[in-house]
């Protein structure tokens, strides 16, 4: 049968993930509410915003403001690509920073104008001193799956890159399908070498869901032995330099399902689409997920 866990965390990305594409600013009162209302439905593992160049993604240049009034929860992460992200993130009280490469070459310069071994390198000696200063250091592996621009990743190439950011200490691995184009099987087979890979560190899951294969993905990547998954309320989402890319899979989604297996995260699917019809308005494309249309409807 099924080997299904008891607990899932989930780490809700809505407010930079799900935010970081939208062409039109959405207010900072408005994203510190939305973050509010996630907190108030059960959120304890939240990436708040990005601490990244206000030119290449001008959704994120109140990032400073967001952390000095957002509601915080557990874990409250800032994305942070360079030494100047992570500076003006610790200035802003970050105690928790995520990190992120590709393992597509192609893609890595994209997003962040650099190849993916001189990010990796520019990065070490700024990941082993986030350590010494006992910060939370999360590691976002992009294209894991695939790349829009050099398709098919292989394992050994995204293992690989994971070992060099274990091998500096990081606390956890999220490791993403970018695109939205891994299917179960492969997801249960990279999931379940990376567990047996790096046992020691936090594993995460990241799908977006273009091809609506997410929750298909995550119930394989419970098999893998996942029990952590990144996910954005109202399936909010993509990243602006991996073309093809759309929403990540939808919390409330995730939540339901999981509450349906019996499998708890502490969220509260109502008060969830309590937050999703905050931001709705706020955003450039109808939300069109699962639980958010029954929420409408007054169905839950
Ligand atoms: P660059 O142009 O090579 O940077 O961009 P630079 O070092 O030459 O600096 C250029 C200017 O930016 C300078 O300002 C710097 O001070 C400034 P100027 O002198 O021209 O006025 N600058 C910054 N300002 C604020 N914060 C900073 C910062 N760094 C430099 N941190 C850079 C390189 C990395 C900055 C740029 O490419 C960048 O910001 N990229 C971010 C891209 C991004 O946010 N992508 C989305 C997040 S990743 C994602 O979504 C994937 C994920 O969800 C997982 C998945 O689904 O795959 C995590
Ligand atoms: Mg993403």
């Amino acid at each position: 049968m099924f080997s299904l866990p008891k607990k899932v965390t989930i780490i809700e990305v809505g407010p930079r993930d799900g935010l970081q594409n939208e062409k039109n600013q959405v207010e900072t009162d408005v994203k510190l509410e939305f973050i509010h209302l996630l907190k108030k439905s059960g959120v304890t593992e939240m990436e708040l915003t990005s601490f990244v160049s206000p030119k290449w993604v001008p959704q994120m240049k109140d990032a400073k403001e967001i952390m000095e009034h957002a509601d915080l929860v557990e874990r409250s992460i800032v994305l942070a690509p360079n030494a100047k992200g992570v500076a003006l993130a610790q200035e802003a009280g970050a105690k928790s920073i995520a990190v992120f490469v590709g393992v597509s070459n192609t893609f890595n310069q994209k997003n962040i104008n650099r190849t993916t071994d001189e990010s990796i390198e520019a990065l070490a000696p700024i990941i082993l001193k986030l350590k010494e200063d006992d910060v939370y250091v999360r590691a976002c592996i992009s294209t894991a799956f695939y790349c829009p621009y050099e398709g098919k990743i292989g394992i050994d190439d995204c293992i690989e890159l994971c070992r060099r950011f274990v091998a500096l200490g990081v606390d956890e691995l999220s490791v993403a399908d970018t695109i939205g184009m891994a299917n179960p099987v492969e997801s249960y087979e990279l999931f379940t070498r990376l567990r047996q890979s790096f046992p020691s560190v936090l594993l995460t899951a990241h799908f977006h869901d273009t091809r609506k294969m997410a929750l298909a993905n995550i119930f394989a990547s419970l098999q893998a032995g996942v029990d952590r998954f990144d996910t954005a309320a109202g399936g909010l989402g993509g990243c602006p330099f991996a073309d093809g890319a759309t929403g990540n899979v939808a919390t409330e989604d995730v939540v339901n399902m999981l509450d349906s297996l019996a499998i708890s995260t502490g969220i509260d699917v109502k008060q969830l689409c309590e937050a999703v019809e905050k931001i709705a308005p706020h955003v450039s494309r109808p939300i069109e997920t699962g639980m958010y249309r029954l929420f409408e409807n007054g169905r839950i």
